[in-house]
């Protein structure tokens, strides 16, 4: 039998051994064209059809409004950072656009923003090792910035926006790279939402994009082809030859997704998943949780040992021989994180949950 252990990397990750083994069935003979799906062209019927079921599930799963593009777009979500400000600075008369500063994520997203546009920076959790989200101010939203952006997860520090600030006219733009599909979004809040796939949806190298109607069509006249939402909602993805396998791998997680019971469902399993973590964690003196309390992620949950992770090589190397494996934190922070994205099963955290009581008995 294949050995399969659980996975707790942030990110690529693990997918479901269903999923898997449908990739493997098809991979050389995809429905009986005995040809696999990568080695078929991107503007086939069969390969067309692949990408508008995958954007018709997603609009399915999440309730999407008419009146939202779904794209998929080249570089993951770092190079959204430049799509944004290209595709919409021109709406602020002073280039303006404000970004919330939550993380490394967040930063680098502001970072690359001020090639092309004045950043204003509305709030920080740098001084508290971003450890929260800060209050959002309503009054802070400057009317004639060209967006808001927020990141909706923090991979990094397992913290998370709960609810959505409500920015008014200023379009809301969130990163939600580490949290897509894994709770219910109110989608009228949102101008722009963006999310590489490598967590729960499928390989790495590309961003689904959602972008309202409204929002399209302002490009600086700079932009390239490929990162102007106007282009690529027109082409329907298919500007050049995109990441077919990406796409084919998408849509049979967004399959996956809705036989599951959909995001509903992973909502609340999600809440139960990280609850037994964070009471392992919370009811010994021996963990200590990175995320303030009122802040927490479901998806990524960062912890520390004792005396400065003292103890961190023994943890990493008794939990991967006990089947748990990429549970070191991210090599900013150090310590230890339990990514458990929406294909991780409740069995899995289970059996970290007593992986950590045992190594807690024995080493405390
Ligand atoms: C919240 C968030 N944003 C952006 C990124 C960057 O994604 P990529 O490397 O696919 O561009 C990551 C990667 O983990 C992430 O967690």
């Amino acid at each position: 039998m294949t050995h399969r252990v659980y996975n707790f990397g942030a990110g690529p990750t693990m997918l479901p051994t269903t999923v898997m083994e449908k990739v493997q069935a098809e991979w050389l003979d995809y429905q009986g064209m005995g040809v696999s799906v990568i080695e078929i062209s991107h503007r086939s019927p069969e390969f067309k059809a692949v990408l508008n079921e995958a954007i018709q599930l997603f609009r399915k799963l999440t309730n999407l409004p008419e009146n939202y593009q779904v794209l998929f777009m080249h570089g993951g979500a770092n190079l959204q950072w430049s799509a944004l400000p290209l595709n919409l600075v021109q709406r602020s008369s002073t280039r303006k656009v404000q970004y919330y500063e939550t993380g490394i994520f967040a930063k680098r997203a502001h970072k690359e923003a001020t090639r092309y546009a004045n950043v204003d920076i509305v709030a920080s959790s740098a001084d508290t090792n971003f450890d929260r989200i800060p209050p959002f101010d309503p009054e802070r939203v400057d009317a004639d910035a060209a967006y808001f952006h927020i990141t909706g997860n923090n991979t990094i520090y397992g913290t998370r926006w709960h609810q959505y600030p409500d920015t008014g006219e200023v379009p809301l733009v969130v990163d939600t790279t580490s949290d897509i599909l894994s709770w219910v979004v109110d989608f009228s809040k949102i101008g722009v939402m963006y999310a590489s796939l490598q967590k729960n949806l499928g390989p790495s190298g590309v961003a689904i994009v959602i972008v309202r109607d409204d929002l399209l069509g302002q490009a600086l006249p700079e932009t390239p082809s490929l990162l102007n939402y106007e282009i690529c909602a027109k082409d329907n993805s298919l500007t050049n030859t995109n990441n077919t396998f990406a796409i084919y791998v998408a849509k049979l997680m967004l399959e996956w997704i809705e036989a599951q019971g959909g995001v509903t469902a992973f909502e609340a399993l999600n809440k139960r998943k990280s609850a037994v973590l964070y009471d392992v964690i919370d009811q010994s003196d021996f963990y200590q949780a990175v995320a303030h309390p009122d802040h927490r992620s479901d998806m990524n949950v960062p912890f520390n040992l004792p005396n400065n992770n003292a103890l961190l090589e023994p943890f990493l190397k008794e939990s991967e021989a006990a089947g748990l494996y990429a549970l070191k934190g991210h090599r900013s922070v150090g310590g230890l994180r339990a990514s458990i994205y929406n294909a991780m099963p409740m069995e899995g955290v289970e059996a970290l949950a007593v992986f950590m009581q045992e190594f807690e008995k024995k080493y405390r």
